[in-house]
């Protein structure tokens, strides 16, 4: 994969890369567009990472669709598809983990532990196999990118971080690999998260306080019986809590995480 990405890159061809987990959709499929379009040659990874799987969550059970993948980047218009192994990803005796701090403490983070450990740590190794100019994620997991790019910017590494648009089904609700795992009920209440995300700007936009906006949103979900880990008002870049009686005219996003039935799913908007 790094020869490939290194001849390329001496042919003076600009290249980009879309690291994915697989089991892909019409979100993975418009960063691979979005990739394609701006870059010469597009790599594609699909790794089922474990490290950023917390003990009982569903890496066991992670949708794993190698064929359909490929099929759907093909027509996506990648070059390539990278699906290595996990010992390449982890060499037996490995003993070298990433550690973000900052904007990576709350939230998932607080949820989650372990698991930014594990994105920063399989996004720097697949940064170092796939050694393209650009890497592109989603705004999707909001978080994550601010994870990715701070890594990005504290190590130095050569690659320019490019943030895509969420992609939604037609009722509002994010792509994710995980709706796959929603019964028609709870698909139905899953809508909450992007519906309560809408009625949060729209709220925002005409002028009411972080904290009712909050507790408004918190409402919704809960009447969905979304078990919500958390509906917050953060500063978009450090992720810090907006205060309670912040009011539009400073940079704001919505940030919600949840279960509907077993199934974890997060949501975000940005405010302003
Ligand atoms: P995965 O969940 O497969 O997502 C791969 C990329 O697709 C991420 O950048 C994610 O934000 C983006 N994505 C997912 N759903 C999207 C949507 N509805 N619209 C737009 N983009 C969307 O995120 C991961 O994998 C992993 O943590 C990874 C970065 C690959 C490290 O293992």
């Amino acid at each position: 994969m790094r020869q490939l990405v290194e001849e390329a890159r001496r042919q003076g061809r600009l290249v980009g890369f879309v690291p994915t987990m697989g089991g892909l959709h019409a979100g993975h499929a418009s960063l691979t567009r979005a990739a394609a379009e701006a870059c010469d040659e597009v790599a594609v990874s699909i790794f089922v990472n474990p490290s950023q799987f917390g003990p009982g969550e569903d890496f066991d059970r992670y949708p794993r669709s190698a064929e359909a993948d490929c099929r759907l980047l093909a027509e996506a218009e990648a070059s390539w598809v990278f699906m290595p192994e996990v010992e390449s990803i982890y060499p037996p005796g490995d003993a070298t983990r990433v550690v973000v701090g900052g904007p990576a403490v709350r939230w998932e983070g607080e949820h989650r532990p372990g698991h930014f450990e594990g994105v920063a740590t399989v996004v720097s190794r697949l940064l170092a196999m796939v050694p393209a100019q650009r890497a592109y994620f989603g705004a999707k997991d909001w978080q994550q990118t601010v994870v990715v790019r701070r890594m990005v910017r504290d190590l130095a590494l050569p690659v320019e971080i490019v943030v895509c648009p969420t992609i939604r089904e037609p009722d509002g609700l994010a792509m994710s690999s995980r709706n796959a795992y929603l019964s028609p009920d709870e698909r139905r209440r899953a809508t909450a998260l992007s519906a309560g995300l809408a009625t949060a700007e729209a709220a925002w936009r005409a002028g009411s306080r972080a904290a009712a906006i909050e507790a408004e949103l918190r409402r919704r979900l809960e009447a969905a019986d979304v078990v919500v880990d958390y509906a917050a008002l953060v500063d978009p870049e450090s992720l810090e809590p907006l205060a309670a009686d912040a009011v539009r005219g400073i940079p704001a996003i919505a940030l919600v995480a949840g279960r509907v039935g077993s199934t974890r799913l997060l949501d975000n908007c940005m405010l302003d």
